[in-house]
């Protein structure tokens, strides 16, 4: 009996595990659509020939970087204009000269002939770097702070009437370049650990710390000390982000922070920097998020057991 109720613990937890590890195997987003902040189309690219051991005589895609990526103390080189040589760059590997992460969550990626990065989840229609400023994979940090919806007066979790599952809400921020709503994550800046990108976005995009005054900042991270203290990864991968490219990618970690008693994230939201909106927002099946964030998002609803 015991044996058998072990058994049954082990499979639920591996299942549960496996769900929330699963990595999708397409992408969309960054495929067969204009590229953001341009009037450049990407080369139609069908499913069957997204990845790269399929022939594709006819793929020839134009190569583009955006121009406000040249010169950021954030972005490479570009091979191309600078004259750089992609042969002497650490990729698979943490370049310390730039303190920069090359490698990928997804594994050992390939480079091409010119020696550089080839998109592990297969062709874009685009080459180059687009708005990215990583060749390779770009790394950034997602927090998800959640907690129950509850009714204003009674105080007590709103349940949905038709799944008969409490409803979760999520911090959720209006993001500046296309106006989707998203999870205020962002960029991991060289040698920095993940824990910390998760707090530093979150101070700067829904609290807007970056106008606050050095003890306000203080009194913030105090408290996100605390509050960012049990987290649980829900992803770790590939992100299919409209911006990637064939040579240039978007990866990210993304871990909930569960305010089950609403007693912890109950902050005054401003919204900052890279945002222009921040609220809390009710979750279902029907949320549209930017990027692959409604599927981060279906992770922490399984997680929690909440309405879909
Ligand atoms: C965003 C993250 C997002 C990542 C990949 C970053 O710019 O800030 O929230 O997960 O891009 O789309």
């Amino acid at each position: 009996m015991l044996k058998k109720g072990l058994f049954f613990g082990i499979c639920c937890f591996a299942s549960a595990f496996s769900i929330l590890k699963q990595v999708p195997n397409m992408h969309y987003k960054c495929r067969n659509s204009q590229y953001p902040r341009s009037n450049l189309m990407r080369l139609h690219v069908p499913d069957d020939k997204v990845p790269w051991n399929v022939e594709f005589p006819d793929y020839f895609p134009i190569s583009y970087t955006d121009p406000s990526v040249y010169g950021k103390p954030w972005a490479d080189v570009d091979f191309e204009k600078e004259g750089a040589n992609p042969q002497r760059i650490s990729w698979n590997q943490i370049d310390t000269s730039l303190n920069v992460d090359r490698t990928s969550f997804t594994g050992n990626y390939r480079l091409n002939t010119d020696g550089l990065p080839m998109n592990p989840m297969g062709r874009t229609g685009i080459k180059g770097r687009g708005l990215l400023g990583r060749w390779g994979p770009n790394h950034a940090g997602d927090p998800i702070v959640t907690r129950w919806a509850r009714d204003l007066v009674t105080k007590s979790v709103k349940v949905d009437s038709t799944t008969k599952k409490p409803i979760l809400q999520f911090v959720s921020i209006q993001r500046k370049d296309s106006k989707e709503w998203a999870i205020p994550g962002g960029m991991v800046d060289p040698g920095e650990m993940i824990t910390e990108t998760l707090k530093r976005e979150f101070a700067e995009e829904a609290l807007n710390c970056l106008e606050k005054t050095e003890a306000q900042r203080k009194a913030v991270n105090d408290r996100l000390d605390k509050a960012f203290k049990n987290g649980v990864e829900v992803y770790k991968g590939y992100v299919d982000d409209p911006r990637n490219t064939d040579n240039a990618w978007m990866e990210t970690v993304a871990y909930n922070f569960h305010d089950d008693k609403n007693d912890i994230f109950n902050m005054n939201f401003k919204a900052g920097d890279d945002a222009i909106g921040v609220r809390w927002m009710n979750i279902d099946r029907n949320i549209k998020l930017y990027a692959s964030h409604k599927h981060f998002i279906e992770k922490v609803v399984q997680l929690r057991g909440a309405h879909w």
